[in-house]
């Protein structure tokens, strides 16, 4: 078993990124710049979006936090996001998820200027990315599939079971996995909520990402010997021996699967790290060239 190290991997990529960002300070050309706007005080939000502003400053881009409160009303907050689409300075922006209740997601994720729409989450790059044209990929996905790429987990013919649909991991993940690309040539099962005796498709997966947000929901009769394992979830469970009263667990039942696996990523320090970098890796890109030109 090997540990895909997302933090380690996130910080060589971090390195690059600040070399980069040098080269462009270097020759008087444009910084990138990332704005983030942040609603509320949900706690694992606000850690998210410190993460990314944070990460903003060790490669040298500039970063804007834009925080309201949660009784902020959805004409307000539209307002804000024609501001960002506006301001030339602003290379890409992301609206964190999720939203107070009383606000429409879908009418803020379709007001993003798809330019830049650093999150993927817009239809136009959602569709782009469908069909294998240029896009800004959804963070997380784009994270998972860096990490394959670089740790050189051949992926081409493989069966892959993607636990979870949601819009911004588990479809756009299936959607890359199947595509024919150097990540990807999968065999897709994208699995859910009614999908019937889910061990029946898992233990057959030679790759697992797992994306529902249940605390060690797969475990180790679920999977089979040298699978690679990919935990997205990032579960908040209450532990009154740490300070903060709570440890982060992942989708995975580590200790069961791990023993299990060929390759697996620890949480904390596996997929969340890479999201993170991903994020970065399209605001350089939304700064740097135009894809729709
Ligand atoms: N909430 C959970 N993940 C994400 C993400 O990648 N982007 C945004 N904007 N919100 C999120």
């Amino acid at each position: 078993m090997q540990l895909l190290d997302g933090k380690q991997l996130s910080n060589t990529i971090k390195e690059e990124l600040a070399v980069q960002v040098s080269q462009i300070k270097e020759q008087g050309e444009k910084v990138p710049h990332l704005a983030a706007v942040l609603i509320g005080d949900n706690p694992a939000s606000e850690s998210y979006v410190r993460s990314k502003v944070r990460s903003c400053e060790q490669v040298g881009f500039e970063s804007t936090l834009i925080r309201r409160k949660a009784d902020i009303t959805e004409e307000e907050l539209l307002e804000i996001i024609a501001g960002l689409n506006d301001n030339s300075d602003v290379d890409g922006f992301i609206v964190q998820l999720p939203l107070p209740k009383h606000i429409n997601e879908d009418r803020v994720t379709l007001a993003i200027d798809p330019k830049k729409d650093v999150d993927g989450f817009h239809p136009v790059n959602f569709g782009k990315m469908a069909q294998g044209l240029p896009a800004y990929l959804p963070a997380t996905p784009f994270g998972i599939v860096t990490m394959l790429d670089r740790y050189g987990i051949e992926t081409s013919g493989k069966e892959c079971v993607v636990v979870g649909r949601s819009n911004i991991v588990g479809t756009p993940m299936s959607i890359l996995l199947s595509r024919k690309a150097k990540v990807g040539n999968c065999t897709v099962t994208l699995a859910h909520s009614r999908t019937r005796n889910l061990s029946a498709h898992t233990l057959n997966a030679d790759i697992i990402i797992a994306a529902i947000g249940i605390p060690g929901f797969i475990t180790g009769e679920m999977v089979k010997k040298g699978a690679v394992i990919i935990d997205v979830g990032i579960n908040r469970v209450d532990d009154d021996s740490k300070k903060r009263g709570y440890r982060l667990v992942g989708d995975v039942d580590f200790d069961s699967v791990a023993p299990k696996s060929s390759f697996i990523t620890p949480v904390p320090g596996g997929v969340g790290p890479m999201t993170v970098v991903s994020l970065l890796m399209n605001t350089l890109r939304a700064c740097r060239e135009n894809q729709y030109e």
